[in-house]
């Protein structure tokens, strides 16, 4: 498969003589794709029912007889100001009450018939000008689900659908206070009517109606998203996106992915590394200028499997300094380089950089493009025509399967952020140190959704936190070399504690009878090295014990190749159970320096070195910042 560059581009903020010389400069620079429009209402469509597709129908020409292949956005995250005063309900409200308002971006609730209708209508506008027209390539619909803590709605229009939303799922009001307990506090309902949203109380939420929310809000984005897709789906036959956000998890993205082609996301590393990822503040300071090195290919391996067929991009790529984080510093040079060879390696079709020209005016002026807001190249340019120039040399970066498998599911982030037990408890968290243990011993990994029925090929599969796991998948574990836990299958779908209590592993007798959370800074030490933090539990059961902390207590339970963690383990256990689980499964491990990261395609191993410095590995000096890749099977470099 070939892959291509693509940039982030917005006419309407620039003077119209330019056009011709930027869509000149893209291609000179090696870019092919052009995304266009996604912000664009105010323009289109500048009084209610006139539309001005004048200047939008000049860019599109100007940017395909350049040779770019357009990407349109439906314009639906930032509705005018003429849609608020025609809807004044529609903005969604925060847990206190307050109003969302104008101003800025993404200022609707979800659940707003009304404006889900007139975005479904804009869709239906664009997409009979639009839909046929052979120089557009894609269509990304809205953009950012969830961005700016946008899933979660406390308006009076959530609250109605939510109690729409509850009587169709539980049907009687007797189910809904057997299944959440509500006898527990004098809680019981006698109608769907009675039921709030779980804000403004005095104290917690009964969980499994937080629980219940967090549900519907995932399902209101999901109806949403495929009101527009129902719009455009007959108009066109180009495929539909969406650009899904990092660590961004009120909603299910796999729902949301069904219905479209290609699954997208945005990769700030820095901004990222900054801004939503825990760390030691020695950890934040060797990688400021680079990100971490699992978060991106995490979101890589997890966008590749939403994707349908695996099909998936990044939609915007760093280029230089962002504007959001607490702290943005710039990349080390050589790191756009590198973001954008791990997407390929990791078997994105294109790397698209946010943006073209950095805007002089706005909230994002400080944001940096490919180019300064003076139009001279910013350092980023340069590294994108490397890239550019090297894809054209570059063989093909066809994915493999990988040797690993792990389960990521987002109901799961729902349950323990709603009962987390533990102040630090992250079912993200959890997850990433999990695909870290695995990728520091240098292997590729498989992120799978929570309703896979079948893991065939795979020799190591990983289960870790999953709040309950689904009959087909448990079922599909049998014969495999699979670790679950911690907190794996230890609650119902409506988050109470099961009977018989988990994990529930059919012929595995192991039963987590008692957890416990541990503040930060106390470890509880396990021989044979490492300790375990923050989540402990206590197994009994008469499969083997495989570890056990310095008392005795198990921490590893195993039976043939069923293997449950009772433990949040640190890195170094985190190493010795990874080697000794890909040891029992065959898979050869390759303990990586400190910051080097491996990814294994069809034909070729590639390294990136996420290190500020340079590291010897496979006989080669690979520099800070260094990608290279070798053919497979041999370690010659390519
Ligand atoms: C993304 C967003 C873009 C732009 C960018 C800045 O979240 O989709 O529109 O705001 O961040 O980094």
């Amino acid at each position: 498969m070939k892959r291509s560059l693509g940039v982030c581009y917005y006419p309407e903020h620039w003077p119209r003589p330019m056009w011709e010389q930027d869509a000149a400069d893209m291609v000179a620079t090696g870019i092919s794709w052009v995304r266009i429009g996604e912000f664009a209402w105010s323009r289109i469509e500048p009084v209610p029912g006139q539309y001005d597709f004048d200047w939008l129908d000049d860019a599109i020409a100007v940017l395909s007889d350049a040779g770019l292949k357009v990407i349109l956005g439906t314009p639906t995250c930032t509705p005018p100001v003429w849609m608020t005063e025609r809807f004044p309900d529609m903005f969604a409200r925060d847990a206190q009450g307050h109003v969302r308002g104008f101003g800025s971006r993404r200022h609707y609730c979800f659940s707003h018939s009304g404006y889900r209708e007139a975005a479904a209508e804009i869709c239906r506008i664009l997409g009979d000008r639009y839909g046929r027209d052979p120089r557009i390539h894609a269509w990304q619909i809205d953009n950012e689900y969830g961005c700016h803590d946008t899933i979660l709605s406390w308006s009076d229009t959530a609250h109605e659908a939510f109690q729409t939303w509850l009587a169709n799922r539980y049907g009687t009001i007797d189910a809904l206070n057997t299944a959440w307990g509500n006898v527990f506090w004098s809680m019981e309902y006698s109608s769907f009517e009675q039921i709030g949203l779980p804000n403004l109380m005095v104290t917690q939420p009964n969980p499994s109606h937080e629980l219940a929310f967090r549900r519907f809000s995932s399902d209101q984005v999901v109806r949403w998203h495929e009101a527009q897709v129902a719009a455009l789906r007959p108009r066109t036959d180009a495929p539909l996106v969406h650009n899904y956000m990092g660590r961004v998890l009120d909603f299910d993205h796999f729902e949301v992915g069904s219905s479209i082609d290609i699954a997208s996301w945005d990769s700030y590393p820095i901004g990222f590394l900054s801004d939503r990822l825990e760390g030691t503040p020695e950890h934040k300071a060797r990688y400021l200028r680079q990100g971490d090195p699992d978060m991106q290919a995490f979101h890589h391996d997890l966008y590749r499997a939403v994707g349908n067929d695996n099909r998936w991009w990044v939609m915007e790529q760093q280029p230089g300094p962002v504007n959001w984080a607490p702290y943005n510093p710039a990349p080390l040079p050589g790191m756009v380089r590198l973001w954008s060879w791990e997407a390929f390696a990791h078997g994105a079709e294109v790397v698209s950089y946010f943006r073209w020209r950095q805007a002089p005016f706005a909230q994002e002026q400080m944001h940096a493009g490919l180019r300064r807001p003076d139009n001279a190249p910013a350092p980023g340019q340069h590294e994108a025509e490397t890239v550019a120039c090297e894809l054209a040399e570059m063989p093909d970066t066809d994915i493999a399967q990988a040797p690993v498998a792990l389960v990521f599911d987002y109901p799961s982030e729902w349950a323990w952020s709603t009962l987390p037990q533990g102040a630090d408890f992250s079912y993200f968290r959890l997850v990433l140190d999990t695909y870290r243990a695995l990728r520091r011993q240098g292997l590729s990994v498989d992120i799978l959704p929570s309703d896979t029925t079948s893991l065939a090929g795979y020799a190591l599969v990983l289960i870790p936190g999953m709040a309950s796991v689904p009959a087909p998948l448990m079922a599909a574990i049998k014969g495999q070399t699979v670790l679950l836990g911690p907190r794996t299958n230890a609650v119902t779908d409506e988050l109470c504690i099961p009977q018989p209590m988990g994990p529930a592993i059919p012929g595995f007798d192991v039963t987590a009878t008692r957890v416990e959370s541990l503040p930060p800074g106390i470890r509880r030490p396990v021989a044979p090295g490492g300790a375990v933090l923050r989540w402990v539990e206590t197994l009994e059961g008469s499969a083997n014990v495989s570890l056990a902390d310095a008392t005795g207590a198990p921490m590893l339970m195993s039976d043939g190749q069923t293997h449950y963690l009772g433990a949040w383990p640190d890195d170094a256990l985190w190493s010795e159970i990874v080697t000794r689980l890909a040891g029992e499964a065959g898979i050869e491990v390759t303990p990586l320096p400190e910051g080097l990261r491996l990814r294994d395609t069809q034909h070729h191993r590639f390294a990136f070195n996420y290190g500020p410095e340079p590291v010897v590995f496979n006989g080669e000096t690979i520099p800070a910042a260094g990608v290279v890749w070798w053919p497979r099977q041999t370690t010659e470099r390519a």
